[in-house]
Protein backbone atom coordinates (compact mmCIF):
# COMPACT_ATOMS: atom_id res chain seq x y z
CA UNK A 1 0.00 0.00 0.00
CA UNK A 2 1.63 3.78 -0.68
CA UNK A 3 0.60 7.19 0.71
CA UNK A 4 0.43 10.07 -1.09
CA UNK A 5 2.66 12.62 1.04
CA UNK A 6 -0.31 15.24 1.13
CA UNK A 7 -2.17 12.06 3.41
CA UNK A 8 0.73 11.15 5.44
CA UNK A 9 0.79 14.95 6.07
CA UNK A 10 -2.54 14.63 7.04
CA UNK A 11 -2.02 11.96 9.41
CA UNK A 12 0.20 13.24 11.10
CA UNK A 13 -1.17 16.37 11.42
CA UNK A 14 -4.34 14.72 13.20
CA UNK A 15 -1.76 12.70 15.34
CA UNK A 16 -0.68 16.11 16.85
CA UNK A 17 -4.46 17.37 17.45
CA UNK A 18 -5.00 13.88 18.87
CA UNK A 19 -2.37 13.75 20.87
CA UNK A 20 -2.50 17.43 22.26
CA UNK A 21 -6.35 17.11 23.02
CA UNK A 22 -5.51 14.05 25.38
CA UNK A 23 -4.98 15.96 28.79
CA UNK A 24 -1.42 14.23 30.59
CA UNK A 25 -2.83 12.02 33.53
CA UNK A 26 -2.88 13.75 36.16
CA UNK A 27 0.17 12.77 38.61
CA UNK A 28 0.78 13.06 42.38
CA UNK A 29 4.77 12.63 42.67
CA UNK A 30 6.43 12.39 46.11
CA UNK A 31 9.07 14.48 47.59
CA UNK A 32 11.24 13.47 50.11
CA UNK A 33 12.60 16.12 52.66
CA UNK A 34 15.23 15.26 54.63
CA UNK A 35 14.57 18.11 57.14
CA UNK A 36 11.81 18.94 59.32
CA UNK A 37 9.18 21.41 59.52
CA UNK A 38 9.99 25.17 59.01
CA UNK A 39 13.20 25.24 57.21
CA UNK A 40 14.50 26.31 53.78
CA UNK A 41 13.95 22.62 52.43
CA UNK A 42 10.25 22.70 53.16
CA UNK A 43 10.49 26.37 51.83
CA UNK A 44 11.65 25.29 49.20
CA UNK A 45 9.30 22.16 48.62
CA UNK A 46 6.08 24.03 48.98
CA UNK A 47 6.56 26.57 46.60
CA UNK A 48 7.79 24.12 43.78
CA UNK A 49 4.61 22.37 44.61
CA UNK A 50 2.35 25.48 44.39
CA UNK A 51 4.14 26.40 41.10
CA UNK A 52 3.78 22.95 39.52
CA UNK A 53 0.14 23.15 39.86
CA UNK A 54 0.11 26.32 38.30
CA UNK A 55 2.22 25.81 35.50
CA UNK A 56 0.65 22.11 35.27
CA UNK A 57 -2.83 23.85 34.53
CA UNK A 58 -3.67 21.94 37.71
CA UNK A 59 -3.09 18.45 36.26
CA UNK A 60 -0.04 17.65 38.52
CA UNK A 61 0.75 17.92 41.90
CA UNK A 62 3.09 16.55 44.97
CA UNK A 63 3.25 15.68 48.36
CA UNK A 64 5.76 16.42 50.63
CA UNK A 65 7.12 13.80 53.38
CA UNK A 66 9.37 15.90 55.49
CA UNK A 67 11.78 14.32 58.57
CA UNK A 68 13.28 11.81 56.07
CA UNK A 69 10.04 9.32 56.37
CA UNK A 70 11.44 8.45 52.45
CA UNK A 71 14.84 7.82 54.17
CA UNK A 72 18.31 9.43 54.93
CA UNK A 73 19.01 11.97 52.01
CA UNK A 74 22.09 10.26 50.72
CA UNK A 75 19.61 6.87 50.18
CA UNK A 76 17.12 9.01 48.61
CA UNK A 77 20.22 9.86 45.94
CA UNK A 78 20.07 5.93 45.46
CA UNK A 79 15.84 6.06 44.98
CA UNK A 80 16.17 8.74 42.54
CA UNK A 81 18.84 7.55 40.59
CA UNK A 82 16.70 3.86 40.17
CA UNK A 83 13.34 5.34 39.33
CA UNK A 84 11.86 4.24 43.12
CA UNK A 85 11.28 7.81 44.29
CA UNK A 86 10.06 10.73 42.19
CA UNK A 87 12.42 14.21 43.91
CA UNK A 88 14.09 14.97 47.23
CA UNK A 89 15.27 17.86 48.55
CA UNK A 90 18.26 17.68 50.28
CA UNK A 91 21.81 19.33 51.65
CA UNK A 92 24.52 19.55 48.61
CA UNK A 93 27.07 17.61 50.91
CA UNK A 94 24.93 14.45 50.64
CA UNK A 95 24.90 14.56 46.78
CA UNK A 96 28.72 15.25 45.97
CA UNK A 97 29.38 11.12 47.13
CA UNK A 98 27.61 10.30 44.29
CA UNK A 99 28.40 13.40 41.56
CA UNK A 100 32.18 14.29 43.10
CA UNK A 101 31.92 17.72 40.89
CA UNK A 102 29.22 19.52 43.24
CA UNK A 103 31.90 18.99 45.31
CA UNK A 104 33.12 22.21 44.46
CA UNK A 105 30.82 23.75 46.33
CA UNK A 106 31.48 21.58 49.55
CA UNK A 107 34.91 23.24 49.76
CA UNK A 108 35.19 25.22 53.09
CA UNK A 109 35.35 29.01 52.48
CA UNK A 110 34.92 28.72 48.47
CA UNK A 111 30.65 30.21 48.89
CA UNK A 112 30.84 33.30 51.42
CA UNK A 113 27.46 34.66 50.81
CA UNK A 114 24.04 34.18 49.44
CA UNK A 115 24.79 36.54 46.93
CA UNK A 116 27.81 33.91 46.40
CA UNK A 117 25.39 30.40 46.29
CA UNK A 118 23.36 32.27 44.02
CA UNK A 119 25.61 33.44 41.40
CA UNK A 120 27.22 30.19 40.97
CA UNK A 121 24.00 28.02 41.25
CA UNK A 122 21.97 29.85 38.77
CA UNK A 123 24.55 30.63 36.32
CA UNK A 124 26.72 28.91 33.83
CA UNK A 125 28.68 26.86 36.35
CA UNK A 126 25.25 25.76 38.09
CA UNK A 127 23.97 24.54 34.80
CA UNK A 128 26.99 22.57 34.14
CA UNK A 129 26.86 21.09 37.94
CA UNK A 130 23.47 19.72 36.90
CA UNK A 131 24.63 18.24 33.55
CA UNK A 132 27.37 16.48 35.46
CA UNK A 133 25.06 15.43 38.52
CA UNK A 134 22.97 13.43 35.74
CA UNK A 135 25.56 11.89 34.41
CA UNK A 136 27.43 10.75 37.22
CA UNK A 137 24.20 10.02 39.53
CA UNK A 138 21.05 9.86 37.70
CA UNK A 139 19.53 12.59 39.12
CA UNK A 140 18.61 16.00 37.63
CA UNK A 141 18.92 19.20 39.88
CA UNK A 142 16.28 21.65 39.04
CA UNK A 143 16.04 23.90 42.03
CA UNK A 144 18.20 24.93 44.69
CA UNK A 145 17.47 26.21 49.04
CA UNK A 146 20.15 28.26 50.07
CA UNK A 147 19.99 27.54 54.10
CA UNK A 148 22.86 30.07 55.47
CA UNK A 149 26.60 29.31 56.80
CA UNK A 150 27.06 25.69 58.45
CA UNK A 151 27.15 26.75 62.32
CA UNK A 152 28.63 24.82 64.82
CA UNK A 153 26.72 24.03 67.88
CA UNK A 154 27.52 21.38 70.79
CA UNK A 155 26.26 20.44 74.36
CA UNK A 156 29.33 21.10 76.41
CA UNK A 157 31.16 24.27 76.05
CA UNK A 158 31.17 27.61 74.39
CA UNK A 159 33.74 27.11 71.30
CA UNK A 160 35.92 29.81 69.68
CA UNK A 161 39.54 28.71 68.95
CA UNK A 162 40.39 25.10 66.78
CA UNK A 163 41.86 24.71 70.27
CA UNK A 164 38.66 24.50 71.76
CA UNK A 165 37.39 21.89 69.61
CA UNK A 166 39.79 19.25 70.26
CA UNK A 167 37.83 17.21 73.13
CA UNK A 168 34.59 17.31 71.11
CA UNK A 169 32.69 14.50 69.03
CA UNK A 170 31.79 16.23 66.34
CA UNK A 171 29.73 14.30 64.12
CA UNK A 172 29.99 14.95 59.91
CA UNK A 173 27.67 14.00 56.63
CA UNK A 174 29.72 10.98 55.55
CA UNK A 175 31.24 13.64 52.75
CA UNK A 176 35.22 13.05 52.81
CA UNK A 177 35.47 16.90 51.83
CA UNK A 178 33.92 17.82 55.26
CA UNK A 179 35.63 15.11 56.82
CA UNK A 180 38.99 15.90 55.84
CA UNK A 181 38.20 20.12 56.71
CA UNK A 182 37.68 18.92 60.62
CA UNK A 183 40.65 16.98 60.27
CA UNK A 184 42.53 19.92 59.30
CA UNK A 185 41.76 21.56 62.35
CA UNK A 186 42.91 18.37 64.73
CA UNK A 187 40.04 16.27 65.33
CA UNK A 188 38.95 13.34 64.05
CA UNK A 189 35.10 13.69 63.19
CA UNK A 190 32.15 10.75 63.20
CA UNK A 191 30.45 10.22 60.13
CA UNK A 192 26.91 9.78 60.64
CA UNK A 193 23.65 9.84 58.17
CA UNK A 194 21.75 12.89 58.57
CA UNK A 195 18.37 10.80 60.24
CA UNK A 196 20.83 8.95 62.89
CA UNK A 197 22.15 12.66 64.07
CA UNK A 198 19.47 13.91 66.79
CA UNK A 199 19.25 10.80 68.61
CA UNK A 200 22.86 10.83 68.48
CA UNK A 201 23.05 14.66 69.72
CA UNK A 202 19.93 13.44 72.61
CA UNK A 203 22.23 10.38 73.64
CA UNK A 204 25.09 11.90 73.80
CA UNK A 205 26.78 9.54 71.38
CA UNK A 206 28.14 12.77 69.80
CA UNK A 207 28.88 16.25 71.15
CA UNK A 208 27.97 18.60 68.67
CA UNK A 209 27.35 19.12 64.94
CA UNK A 210 27.30 21.65 62.31
CA UNK A 211 24.24 23.10 60.05
CA UNK A 212 22.79 26.60 59.31
CA UNK A 213 20.35 28.46 61.86
CA UNK A 214 17.40 27.34 59.78
CA UNK A 215 18.40 23.47 60.13
CA UNK A 216 18.95 23.77 63.25
CA UNK A 217 15.67 25.25 64.37
CA UNK A 218 13.68 23.09 61.87
CA UNK A 219 15.26 20.32 64.04
CA UNK A 220 14.71 21.16 67.01
CA UNK A 221 18.55 20.67 67.90
CA UNK A 222 17.81 23.32 70.48
CA UNK A 223 16.53 20.86 72.57
CA UNK A 224 19.87 18.95 72.69
CA UNK A 225 22.29 21.61 72.17
CA UNK A 226 23.21 24.70 73.78
CA UNK A 227 26.46 26.05 72.71
CA UNK A 228 26.81 27.83 68.48
CA UNK A 229 29.64 29.11 67.00
CA UNK A 230 29.25 30.91 63.55
CA UNK A 231 31.85 29.49 61.70
CA UNK A 232 31.10 29.95 58.11
CA UNK A 233 33.23 27.09 56.45
CA UNK A 234 30.02 26.04 54.04
CA UNK A 235 27.53 27.88 52.83
CA UNK A 236 24.40 25.17 52.57
CA UNK A 237 23.31 25.11 49.68
CA UNK A 238 20.15 22.72 48.85
CA UNK A 239 19.03 20.97 45.51
CA UNK A 240 15.63 19.86 44.67
CA UNK A 241 16.39 16.37 42.45
CA UNK A 242 14.08 14.58 40.07
CA UNK A 243 14.67 11.30 39.60
CA UNK A 244 16.31 11.02 35.54
CA UNK A 245 14.17 8.19 34.77
CA UNK A 246 10.85 10.30 35.64
CA UNK A 247 12.14 13.01 33.81
CA UNK A 248 13.23 11.45 30.48
CA UNK A 249 9.17 10.23 30.76
CA UNK A 250 7.57 13.17 31.07
CA UNK A 251 6.24 15.11 27.92
CA UNK A 252 8.26 18.01 26.59
CA UNK A 253 5.48 20.34 28.07
CA UNK A 254 5.78 18.68 31.57
CA UNK A 255 8.99 18.58 31.45
CA UNK A 256 9.17 22.58 30.72
CA UNK A 257 6.65 22.34 33.71
CA UNK A 258 8.67 20.82 36.04
CA UNK A 259 11.84 23.13 35.30
CA UNK A 260 10.26 26.36 35.25
CA UNK A 261 8.54 25.48 38.82
CA UNK A 262 12.07 24.64 40.36
CA UNK A 263 13.38 27.82 39.06
CA UNK A 264 10.14 29.77 40.79
CA UNK A 265 11.26 27.29 43.92
CA UNK A 266 14.39 28.52 43.73
CA UNK A 267 13.87 32.86 43.55
CA UNK A 268 11.44 32.33 46.20
CA UNK A 269 13.87 30.06 49.27
CA UNK A 270 16.72 33.36 48.17
CA UNK A 271 13.97 35.12 49.58
CA UNK A 272 12.80 32.97 52.33
CA UNK A 273 16.40 32.70 53.84
CA UNK A 274 16.73 36.48 53.64
CA UNK A 275 13.38 37.45 55.47
CA UNK A 276 13.69 34.23 57.75
CA UNK A 277 17.20 33.77 59.04
CA UNK A 278 17.64 36.67 62.10
CA UNK A 279 14.56 36.15 63.63
CA UNK A 280 15.57 32.12 63.53
CA UNK A 281 18.62 32.85 65.10
CA UNK A 282 16.79 35.15 67.89
CA UNK A 283 14.67 32.53 68.83
CA UNK A 284 16.69 29.91 69.29
CA UNK A 285 18.68 32.32 71.27
CA UNK A 286 15.30 32.84 73.63
CA UNK A 287 15.33 29.42 73.67
CA UNK A 288 18.89 29.64 75.23
CA UNK A 289 21.18 28.99 72.56
CA UNK A 290 24.44 30.72 73.47
CA UNK A 291 25.69 31.97 70.18
CA UNK A 292 30.34 33.14 69.94
CA UNK A 293 32.08 34.06 67.14
CA UNK A 294 35.29 32.73 66.31
CA UNK A 295 38.50 34.34 67.56
CA UNK A 296 40.40 36.31 64.95
CA UNK A 297 37.64 36.12 62.92
CA UNK A 298 38.13 32.89 62.04
CA UNK A 299 41.34 33.15 60.29
CA UNK A 300 43.17 30.16 61.98
CA UNK A 301 39.89 28.29 60.57
CA UNK A 302 39.96 29.69 57.49
CA UNK A 303 43.68 28.91 56.99
CA UNK A 304 44.30 25.30 58.51
CA UNK A 305 41.12 24.26 56.18
CA UNK A 306 42.05 26.29 52.36
CA UNK A 307 45.86 25.18 52.95
CA UNK A 308 45.07 21.25 53.47
CA UNK A 309 41.36 20.60 52.32
CA UNK A 310 41.49 22.23 48.45
CA UNK A 311 44.35 20.68 46.56
CA UNK A 312 43.33 16.91 48.39
CA UNK A 313 39.46 17.23 46.21
CA UNK A 314 41.04 19.28 43.31
CA UNK A 315 40.75 15.61 41.19
CA UNK A 316 37.73 14.59 42.30
CA UNK A 317 35.56 17.75 41.47
CA UNK A 318 37.39 17.89 38.31
CA UNK A 319 40.48 19.89 38.15
CA UNK A 320 41.77 22.70 39.74
CA UNK A 321 40.93 24.60 36.99
CA UNK A 322 37.17 23.88 38.22
CA UNK A 323 37.49 25.51 41.52
CA UNK A 324 39.24 28.49 39.81
CA UNK A 325 35.95 28.99 37.39
CA UNK A 326 34.38 28.99 40.62
CA UNK A 327 36.47 31.50 42.15
CA UNK A 328 37.02 33.68 39.10
CA UNK A 329 33.19 34.10 38.69
CA UNK A 330 33.10 35.22 42.08
CA UNK A 331 35.99 37.98 41.62
CA UNK A 332 38.12 36.48 44.37
CA UNK A 333 41.85 35.24 43.28
CA UNK A 334 42.71 31.89 42.03
CA UNK A 335 44.74 29.25 43.11
CA UNK A 336 48.62 28.32 41.56
C1 LIG B 1 23.55 16.96 56.85
O1 LIG B 1 24.16 17.50 57.78
O2 LIG B 1 23.64 15.77 56.57
C2 LIG B 1 22.65 17.82 56.03
O3 LIG B 1 23.21 19.07 55.85
C3 LIG B 1 21.35 17.95 56.70
C4 LIG B 1 20.33 18.73 55.92
O4 LIG B 1 19.96 18.33 54.85
O5 LIG B 1 19.83 19.73 56.38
Amino acid sequence: MTFSLRTLRRATVLAMLLASAVPAAARDFRIAVGDGAGGTQEALGLAFVKALEEKSGGTHTAKLFLNGQLGDEQDTVTAAATGTLDFSILAINNITPFSPSVGTLTLPYVILSLEDAEKITQGEIGQQMVDRTVEDAGVRIIGWAYSGFRVLTNSKKPVTTVADLQDLVIRVPKNEIMIETYKSWGVNPTPMAWSETFAALQQKVVDGQDNPYMTVHAMKFDEVQKYVTNIRYIFSIEPLIVSEQLFQSLSAEEQAAVLAAGQEATLASGQFLRDQEAQIKADLQAKGMEISDPADGEAEFIALATTAVWPKFYDSIGGKDVLNGVLTALDRPTVE
